[in-house]
Protein backbone atom coordinates (compact mmCIF):
# COMPACT_ATOMS: atom_id res chain seq x y z
CA UNK A 1 0.00 0.00 0.00
CA UNK A 2 1.25 3.42 -0.84
CA UNK A 3 0.94 6.38 2.00
CA UNK A 4 -1.95 8.05 -0.21
CA UNK A 5 -3.64 4.35 0.07
CA UNK A 6 -3.06 4.19 3.72
CA UNK A 7 -4.77 7.23 4.43
CA UNK A 8 -7.75 7.38 2.15
CA UNK A 9 -8.20 3.52 4.42
CA UNK A 10 -7.75 5.02 7.45
CA UNK A 11 -10.31 7.92 6.51
CA UNK A 12 -12.69 5.43 5.03
CA UNK A 13 -12.99 3.34 8.58
CA UNK A 14 -13.28 6.36 10.36
CA UNK A 15 -16.38 7.02 8.65
CA UNK A 16 -17.82 3.99 8.75
CA UNK A 17 -17.54 3.81 11.98
CA UNK A 18 -20.25 6.66 12.11
CA UNK A 19 -23.05 4.24 10.81
CA UNK A 20 -22.25 1.75 13.48
CA UNK A 21 -24.91 0.37 15.04
CA UNK A 22 -24.26 -0.51 18.86
CA UNK A 23 -26.59 0.51 21.12
CA UNK A 24 -25.82 -2.48 23.53
CA UNK A 25 -22.16 -1.96 23.67
CA UNK A 26 -21.88 1.98 23.08
CA UNK A 27 -18.20 0.55 21.37
CA UNK A 28 -18.43 1.54 17.85
CA UNK A 29 -16.08 0.04 14.84
CA UNK A 30 -15.38 1.27 11.28
CA UNK A 31 -13.62 -1.17 9.14
CA UNK A 32 -12.26 -0.68 5.42
CA UNK A 33 -10.33 -3.22 3.28
CA UNK A 34 -8.54 -2.18 0.09
CA UNK A 35 -9.52 -4.61 -2.98
CA UNK A 36 -6.22 -5.52 -5.05
CA UNK A 37 -7.88 -3.55 -7.83
CA UNK A 38 -8.03 -0.31 -5.97
CA UNK A 39 -11.61 -0.22 -4.49
CA UNK A 40 -12.19 0.07 -0.60
CA UNK A 41 -14.89 -1.69 0.78
CA UNK A 42 -16.56 -0.44 4.41
CA UNK A 43 -17.71 -2.08 7.31
CA UNK A 44 -19.40 -1.45 10.93
CA UNK A 45 -20.62 -3.51 13.72
CA UNK A 46 -24.09 -3.89 13.89
CA UNK A 47 -25.64 -5.31 16.82
CA UNK A 48 -28.72 -6.90 17.23
CA UNK A 49 -31.00 -7.49 20.40
CA UNK A 50 -30.13 -11.19 20.11
CA UNK A 51 -26.46 -10.70 21.26
CA UNK A 52 -24.99 -13.35 19.55
CA UNK A 53 -26.16 -12.42 15.87
CA UNK A 54 -23.82 -9.27 16.44
CA UNK A 55 -21.28 -8.83 13.19
CA UNK A 56 -18.20 -7.23 13.47
CA UNK A 57 -16.51 -4.47 11.72
CA UNK A 58 -14.27 -6.38 10.00
CA UNK A 59 -16.82 -9.25 8.82
CA UNK A 60 -19.34 -6.74 7.53
CA UNK A 61 -16.40 -5.10 5.16
CA UNK A 62 -14.94 -8.39 3.75
CA UNK A 63 -18.20 -10.16 3.41
CA UNK A 64 -19.46 -6.73 1.23
CA UNK A 65 -16.01 -7.09 -0.70
CA UNK A 66 -16.29 -10.82 -1.19
CA UNK A 67 -20.51 -10.24 -2.22
CA UNK A 68 -19.05 -7.98 -5.08
CA UNK A 69 -16.72 -10.37 -6.57
CA UNK A 70 -13.31 -9.67 -4.58
CA UNK A 71 -11.02 -12.19 -3.59
CA UNK A 72 -7.34 -10.63 -3.00
CA UNK A 73 -6.80 -7.79 -0.59
CA UNK A 74 -4.36 -5.39 0.42
CA UNK A 75 -4.87 -3.94 3.82
CA UNK A 76 -7.26 -3.33 6.36
CA UNK A 77 -7.89 -0.33 8.49
CA UNK A 78 -10.02 -0.18 11.68
CA UNK A 79 -10.97 2.71 13.89
CA UNK A 80 -12.32 2.28 16.99
CA UNK A 81 -11.69 3.77 20.32
CA UNK A 82 -8.37 2.13 21.86
CA UNK A 83 -7.62 0.77 18.60
CA UNK A 84 -8.29 -2.52 19.58
CA UNK A 85 -7.19 -4.80 16.85
CA UNK A 86 -9.41 -7.57 14.61
CA UNK A 87 -11.55 -10.16 17.49
CA UNK A 88 -10.50 -13.99 17.09
CA UNK A 89 -13.54 -14.59 14.37
CA UNK A 90 -12.57 -12.26 12.21
CA UNK A 91 -8.94 -13.19 12.01
CA UNK A 92 -10.16 -16.37 10.80
CA UNK A 93 -12.67 -15.13 8.45
CA UNK A 94 -9.80 -12.61 6.77
CA UNK A 95 -7.34 -15.88 6.63
CA UNK A 96 -10.01 -16.98 4.52
CA UNK A 97 -9.45 -15.00 2.02
CA UNK A 98 -5.68 -13.33 2.91
CA UNK A 99 -2.69 -15.43 3.14
CA UNK A 100 -1.39 -12.42 5.13
CA UNK A 101 -2.82 -9.10 5.43
CA UNK A 102 -1.20 -5.40 6.49
CA UNK A 103 -3.72 -3.99 9.22
CA UNK A 104 -3.57 -0.60 10.52
CA UNK A 105 -5.39 0.48 13.61
CA UNK A 106 -6.35 3.53 14.56
CA UNK A 107 -7.77 5.75 18.00
CA UNK A 108 -11.22 6.65 16.85
CA UNK A 109 -12.11 8.68 20.00
CA UNK A 110 -8.50 10.27 20.40
CA UNK A 111 -8.22 11.51 16.88
CA UNK A 112 -4.69 10.16 17.12
CA UNK A 113 -2.75 9.60 13.99
CA UNK A 114 -1.99 5.63 13.32
CA UNK A 115 -1.88 3.52 16.74
CA UNK A 116 -0.14 0.01 15.60
CA UNK A 117 0.74 -1.39 12.20
CA UNK A 118 0.60 -4.91 12.15
CA UNK A 119 0.12 -8.11 10.12
CA UNK A 120 -2.88 -10.56 9.79
CA UNK A 121 0.07 -13.27 10.31
CA UNK A 122 1.56 -11.75 13.25
CA UNK A 123 -2.18 -11.54 14.93
CA UNK A 124 -3.05 -15.02 13.67
CA UNK A 125 -0.34 -17.32 13.58
CA UNK A 126 -0.64 -21.06 12.74
CA UNK A 127 -4.20 -20.45 11.62
CA UNK A 128 -6.51 -22.95 10.75
CA UNK A 129 -7.19 -23.79 6.72
CA UNK A 130 -8.92 -26.70 5.77
N1 LIG B 1 -16.33 -5.56 17.49
C1 LIG B 1 -15.96 -5.35 16.19
O1 LIG B 1 -16.70 -4.75 15.41
N2 LIG B 1 -14.74 -5.82 15.82
C2 LIG B 1 -13.88 -6.49 16.61
O2 LIG B 1 -12.86 -6.97 16.15
C3 LIG B 1 -14.16 -6.63 18.03
C4 LIG B 1 -15.52 -6.27 18.47
C5 LIG B 1 -17.65 -5.07 17.92
C6 LIG B 1 -18.65 -6.15 18.22
C7 LIG B 1 -19.57 -5.46 19.20
O3 LIG B 1 -20.55 -4.76 18.47
C8 LIG B 1 -18.68 -4.45 19.91
O4 LIG B 1 -17.51 -4.33 19.12
C9 LIG B 1 -18.31 -4.85 21.32
O5 LIG B 1 -17.78 -6.13 21.37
Amino acid sequence: MTHEQEDNLIDAALAARKDAHAPYSNFEVGAAVLTASGEIFVGCNIENASFGLTNCAERTAIFSAVAAGHRSFLGLALASAGAVPPCGACRQVLAEFCEDLPIMLYDATENKPLQRKTTLVELLPDRFSA
